[in-house]
């Protein structure tokens, strides 16, 4: 590249070349500094190139982004991606779910929030869920002002039991939120049955779930609303955190699209009391770029499933099992084990991390004590939370790996062996 001194000019002149190109880059010079990005970056960062040299109101194409750190981070995308495409990243999540709409926001804790106050969701209000979830889910249901009803979850599933529904529900019952633990979608054709007669919301915990299918249906799509969870570690993640809501309904759509933003509709006019939940620009672009690999990820996730059920089948492990056609993504791959810890501290020590998810239900937390329920009530969900255990699951896992936690578990149980 030519000596540049000036980096007004060296912009101007970069964004004359990124303009000529028929996709969108970051332009970088010989020092990996930031000259400039093309149109695609600054969508991703909310401000127009045309506006970004010398007239705007803030400048964000300056020094602003020539910090070593950030420098490094965004390389780190280009690198791996060469573009930025993620501001397509919603209608692509749609697509992907088979909805008419995504929202991007910037949790999977804020989608839930979102879509039950999109669903009508208030004080005074009960919303049926599951004890056996992560707490977000539970969090959320407060957070709209409602008060969580818990119903158990079916053994060996792990999901909402759809024949303990009709019995929770009251007069102040809203909405029920079943959650696809694990990546198995709950049983949802009997809870939206029962949501159907009793004019009940449907609000699917899919942060688990991505791409997961129950009867050909997406997780997400199914229900009035579905919440994604886009933390690094989820079968999509990004790069922070991030999340997303889908939705059929227009209507609905346009109300979260208002309630991440502040309520806006007109700039500095708030219809709605509102919130700063939106979606990053670059975890949408990250977003983007991963999800066409999504479909990939995710077989090989099933692909590891098998290849475990084949090497654990003489352990003491009992397997995960799928519902019947359905698709399991295997956000994790859970089994359960009486004796639990002492294998887990078995494969610790051969070297081998494991993950309990999740150890204590929702209604026997301490934080959770005052919603009343006591132990015995859920036994499901506390006998679950006794025995099960979360084997590494990636999609690069590797049958060599998957034996080395076969040959410890195949050992003789712990209580049985010589101490
Ligand atoms: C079932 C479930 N619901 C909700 C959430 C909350 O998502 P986030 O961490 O993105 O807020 C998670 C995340 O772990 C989850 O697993």
């Amino acid at each position: 590249m030519t000596q540049l001194h000036d980096l007004a000019e060296a912009q101007r002149l970069a964004l004359a070349i990124v303009d000529t190109l028929p996709e969108p880059f970051l332009v970088l010079d010989d020092t990996l500094h930031l000259l400039a990005g093309s149109r695609c970056f600054y969508e991703v960062f909310g401000e127009d190139p045309a506006k970004a040299h010398g007239r705007s109101l803030f400048d964000l194409s300056g020094g602003q982004w020539d910090i070593p750190g950030l420098r490094q981070l965004l390389m780190a995308v280009a690198a791996q991606h060469t573009r930025l495409e993620g501001f397509e990243f919603e209608s692509d999540f749609a697509r992907f779910c088979g909805t008419s709409e995504a929202i991007g926001v910037n949790s999977g804790t804020s989608a839930l929030h979102l879509a039950l106050l999109a669903a009508g969701v208030g004080p005074g209000d009960e919303v049926i869920t599951v004890p056996y979830t992560f707490v977000a889910t539970v969090a959320a249901i407060e957070y709209a002002g409602a008060r969580p009803v818990f119903v158990d979850v079916e053994p060996g599933y792990w999901t909402m039991d759809p024949a303990q529904l009709e019995r929770a529900i009251t007069p102040r019952t809203k909405a029920i939120v079943p959650v696809h633990l694990y990546g198995q979608p709950a049983d949802m054709d009997p809870i939206l049955d029962v949501a159907r007669r009793h004019g009940l919301a449907v609000i699917e915990d899919a942060c688990q779930a991505h791409g997961s299918e129950y009867k050909g249906r997406r997780c997400g799509s199914m229900g009035d609303l579905g919440c994604f969870s886009f933390y690094p570690g989820k079968n999509l993640g990004a790069y922070g955190e991030g999340g997303a809501v889908v939705t059929n309904d227009g209507a609905k759509a346009r109300k979260i699209r208002l309630l991440r933003a502040w309520g806006e509709e007109i700039r500095y006019e708030h219809t709605y009391r509102a919130f700063n939940y939106r979606m990053d620009g670059v975890q949408g672009a990250v977003l983007g770029v991963k999800l066409k690999y999504l479909e990939g990820w995710t077989e090989a996730r099933r692909g590891r499933a098998t290849e475990y059920a084949r090497q654990l089948a003489d352990t003491a492990a009992r397997l995960p099992v799928e519902r019947p056609a359905v698709r399991h993504v295997y956000h994790v791959y859970v089994v359960e084990l009486d004796d639990r810890d002492a294998w887990r501290a078995r494969l610790t020590d051969a070297g081998v991390q494991t993950g309990v998810h999740y150890p204590i239900p929702v209604h026997l937390q301490p934080a959770y004590r005052d919603l009343g329920y006591q132990a015995g009530a859920f036994p499901v969900s506390e006998g679950a939370a006794r025995r099960v255990l979360s084997l590494p699951m990636f999609p690069e896992l590797t049958s060599e790996q998957i034996a080395e936690v076969a040959a410890v578990l195949r050992a003789p149980t712990p209580a049985a062996s010589p101490a």
